[in-house]
């Protein structure tokens, strides 16, 4: 009998694969043997596995000092922090453990900082498990609790595409704002780029738009990189992509590589002032931990010596070919139905469940996260132009075999 909680399922019908080492793009379990990580293991081994600059930095600082409190000055969390700054273009860093907690204290950051309450999101979002986190968001985790959350203030979803000017989306962001009234709205809450909830493109009007209504209206502009930042999408930051600037940003996953838990909120220099003379109401036991920072330091001069944006941007590419291929191959049937996404965080839209193809992988050497008919392909951004070819090979097999053992 296991004593440990597996997450996300009734522990009946939990499968875990027993992970005896990683490097790179693969992990090997005793079931299946070397794997591609296609999950990145939570979307979050963004450097690869068994960095050794990313280890050798946490080992240099648990030998210095693993642990300090939280209101402690240490040279690793200034030197993290200068460089979050420069590389986000915001101010001044809150530092917590996990992502969900880092959204929890960008709310409180907001309504602190405004004064107001109010929280709107996308419908189709995630932004964190915690009860406020699913309280804000649209994903379908919410539902066991959704009776006993605060009604939830949702835009609809930019998608599909919608034609005109402005677009559908743009028309759902204003009703909203006025239905509510600008003056009682915190923060609008966006994911950089949407992730489980289906990496759909939004429209060129998206991003601008939100900024404007913010800034018509002193709303503040958070923006939730916690997947799609630190080179996932093929940039620094997903928002890149459409060039505008948030209030704040919230960091995690990729931020250490998933090497130690370690999250964060970014804020600009005119939220950062505010807290000069108001108090901060916001803090956790393990806040900027020692190890943590020194892991994420690591991670980011991964990221830029080795150019991992540039390189999920142009082996991403590589991928969105050969699954463009996918959709358009006869022999295929239409199967895929869709093919989207940036740099190295794609999804495949099927015409079928997704979860028989994953199965059908795992046999043949690849671990491939999926929800519903659609599969995720989010693999470390060290994954060379090589192996995108054998992981694109990979998939094309799995769903063909499907379509065959259907018929058969
Ligand atoms: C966009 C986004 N926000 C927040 C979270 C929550 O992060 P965590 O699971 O570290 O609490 C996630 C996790 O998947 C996410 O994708």
């Amino acid at each position: 009998m296991s004593h440990i909680f597996y997450t996300w399922t009734a522990q009946r019908h939990a499968h875990p694969l027993t992970v005896d080492a990683a490097e790179g793009a693969r992990f090997r379990t005793r079931e299946h043997g070397w794997l591609w990580d296609l999950e990145s293991q939570t979307y979050n081994v963004n450097a690869g596995h068994g960095n050794k600059h990313i280890q050798e930095r946490m080992i240099a600082q648990i030998r210095e000092l693993p642990v300090a409190g939280p209101n402690m000055r240490l040279d690793v969390r200034e030197q993290l922090t200068a460089a979050l700054a420069e590389r986000t273009g915001l101010c001044r860093a809150f530092l917590a453990s996990g992502g969900a907690e880092a959204v929890e204290n960008a709310i409180k950051i907001a309504r602190l900082y405004t004064g107001r309450s109010k929280i709107v999101t996308r419908r189709r979002s995630y932004h964190g498990a915690t009860l406020a986190t699913l309280g804000i968001g649209g994903d379908p985790r919410r539902a066991p609790f959704a009776a006993d959350l605060p009604p939830a203030i949702h835009i609809d979803d930019p998608y599909p595409v919608p034609a005109g000017e402005p677009s559908a989306w743009v028309r759902s962001l204003h009703e909203v704002v006025e239905r509510e009234g600008p003056e009682t709205i915190a923060a609008i809450v966006l994911e950089g780029f949407t992730g489980t909830n289906g990496m759909q493109h939004p429209p060129p009007d998206f991003w601008p738009a939100v900024r404007a209504v913010c800034d018509r209206h002193g709303i503040l502009l958070v923006d939730d990189e916690i997947f799609s930042g630190f080179g996932r999408t093929g940039r620094w930051f997903a928002r890149e992509h459409w060039g505008v600037k948030p209030d704040l940003m919230v960091l995690g996953k990729g931020l250490t590589s998933g090497y130690a838990p370690l999250s964060a909120v970014m804020v600009s220099a005119a939220v950062a002032a505010h807290f000069d003379d108001h108090k901060l109401w916001c803090g956790v036991t393990h806040y900027a931990h020692p190890v943590g920072c020194a892991a994420a330091l690591g991670a980011l001069e991964v990221y830029a010596e080795e150019r991992l944006p540039e390189r999920a941007d142009q082996v991403g590419a590589v991928l969105a070919q050969r699954f463009q291929d996918m959709s358009q191959r006869p022999c295929l049937h239409g199967a895929v139905r869709d093919a989207r996404g940036l740099g190295l965080m794609r999804c495949l839209e099927l015409d079928r469940p997704a979860a028989p193809i994953a199965a059908r992988l795992l046999e043949r050497g690849a671990y491939v996260p999926y929800r519903d008919n659609l599969l995720f392909i989010c693999p470390p951004l060290c994954l060379t132009a090589e192996e995108a070819h054998i992981v694109a090979d990979l998939l094309a097999d799995a769903v063909a075999e499907n379509i065959n053992a259907a018929r058969a």
